[in-house]
């Protein structure tokens, strides 16, 4: 069954120990949106290891491991990435990128800053100039992979480039970007990608044909999604289902079946409503027992409960069957766990107090309404079968599926890809 796993939340739900966990099943995983921007987590021999762009099921060397045109690709970040899992014993064979992804390149890297720093609202933005990067692609300007493996057409354009970039540093007050290094930089990184690059579109239209069973991995989370989360904190691409059929070239025909993550508790990294976040001396403690802190940052994470309304939005645009519920362990002390199922708006339970208003200001004027339930206060790490589970877990679960209206498949209890249940029917 073709599986697309993304993320129900602000990100960082640990869609990489995830897809991991269930890529030896599938032909070919894909990463079809956002960029570097995104930090998955996987253990690999025992060693933990951060993957950014490179997808998460390249542990499996039988895997076809793709990087399909909705990525958006920092070349000379790629390379080290490549260098750095080739140290890991992988040789990468299995790796194919797409010569129509747009490439980040060292302007957006510097606008990224540029407006973080002046702009009269913060993003919190993981400054890696995807941002600007996506803008190119919808204001028509982009380069892209293909062009960087032709050195006279990758100079020409990024020249023409640089003349619309240096004028508006300038209007900032920044001195014109000086680009001869980079551009011989991201040449270079151009010849050594080189055997990698293809027409990723045709690839998966064949693998597709061919009856390969395949798994596209979502980057960020659906409240990140540039049309349907928390704007304007968000990101720039669709981390909802739509940016699987731009991002791959695939249609919906393609999709079988979509599975989103979701912690057991709530967590976002940058600025932003959030609505369910936890600023006390509990929320400090949850974050130390979650290690809730940025993969591809470090910054520490805001955490707070799970909020329910936020997950029924998700399950919703997205057309969820099941849902990956990852985390359940950092919760095993507590006597009582706290879930939001609606919205308190000025003070009131409106009407439409189950409905998630995603833009930031109508979010921003909500307060949650919790409900209680207890704890199991047992260690959940070393359960393997879903029938040794604490009743108390169970009635969690039970909760949120009846809330949020899909099935939980899968529950997290560690980190490491065996400490993971598989729930049967
Ligand atoms: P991603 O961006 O969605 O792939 O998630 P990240 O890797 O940024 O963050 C998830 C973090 O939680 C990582 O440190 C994972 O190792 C860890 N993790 C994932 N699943 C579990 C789980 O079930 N229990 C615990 N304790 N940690 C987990
Ligand atoms: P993964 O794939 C959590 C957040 C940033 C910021 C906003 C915009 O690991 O879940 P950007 O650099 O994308 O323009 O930043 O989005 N953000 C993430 N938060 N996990 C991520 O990726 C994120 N990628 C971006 O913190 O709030
Ligand atoms: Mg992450």
């Amino acid at each position: 069954m073709n599986t697309v796993v993304l993320g129900l939340q602000w990100g960082d739900e640990g869609k990489g120990k995830a897809i991991d966990y269930l890529a030896g099943r599938f032909d070919v995983v894909t990463r079809f949106q956002g960029g570097h921007n995104a930090g998955h987590t996987v253990y690999y021999q025992g060693r933990k290891v951060v993957l950014h762009v490179l997808p998460s099921g390249i542990f499996y060397p039988d895997c076809l491991a793709v990087i399909a045109s909705g990525v958006v690709v920092q070349p000379l970040q790629l390379v080290e990435e490549i260098r750095n899992a080739r140290e890991l014993g992988l040789t990468l064979r299995n790796l194919a990128l797409s010569e129509n992804a747009p490439l980040i390149l060292p302007f957006h890297q510097q606008l990224d800053v540029v407006f973080e720093d002046s702009r009269y609202q913060r993003i919190g933005t993981t400054r890696r100039g995807i941002g600007p990067a996506y803008e190119d692609v919808v204001g028509r300007r982009a380069l892209f992979v293909g062009d960087l493996l032709r050195e006279t057409v990758f100079r020409g354009k990024i020249a023409v480039l640089a003349e619309y970039y240096n004028r508006l540093f300038a209007a900032y007050g920044h001195p014109a970007m000086e680009l001869e290094d980079d551009v011989r930089r991201y040449l270079e990184a151009g010849e050594f990608l080189r055997p990698h690059v293809t027409d990723t579109t045709r690839l998966l239209q064949e693998s597709w044909r061919a009856k390969k069973k395949i798994l596209f991995e979502g980057a960020q989370g659906s409240l990140l999604d540039i049309h349907l989360g928390t704007y304007p904190f968000v990101t720039s691409s669709n981390t909802t289902i739509a940016g699987v059929f731009s991002g791959t070239g695939l249609s919906p025909k393609a999709v079988d079946r979509v599975l989103g993550i979701s912690k057991a508790y709530a967590t976002r990294v940058g600025e932003g409503p959030f609505p369910t976040e936890l600023k006390d001396d509990f929320g400090a403690r949850l974050r130390t027992l979650g290690n809730e802190f940025g993969a591809t940052t470090g910054r520490p994470r805001r955490v707070g409960w799970l909020d329910l309304v936020a997950l029924r939005h998700a399950v919703q645009v997205n057309g969820v069957d099941d849902i990956f519920l990852t985390k359940l362990d950092v919760l095993d002390d507590l006597p009582e766990i706290r879930v939001a199922i609606a919205y308190e708006v000025d003070g009131e339970r409106s009407e439409r107090r189950d409905t998630f208003p995603c833009h930031a200001e109508a979010l921003e004027r909500v307060t949650p309404v919790y409900q209680a339930l207890p704890g199991w206060q047992k260690k959940l790490g070393a359960i393997e079968r879903a029938r040794d589970l604490p009743k108390a877990v169970r009635a969690y679960l039970d909760f949120i599926e009846e809330f949020a209206g899909a099935r939980i498949r899968y529950l997290g209890v560690g980190g490491e890809r065996r400490q993971t249940i598989e729930i049967a029917d």
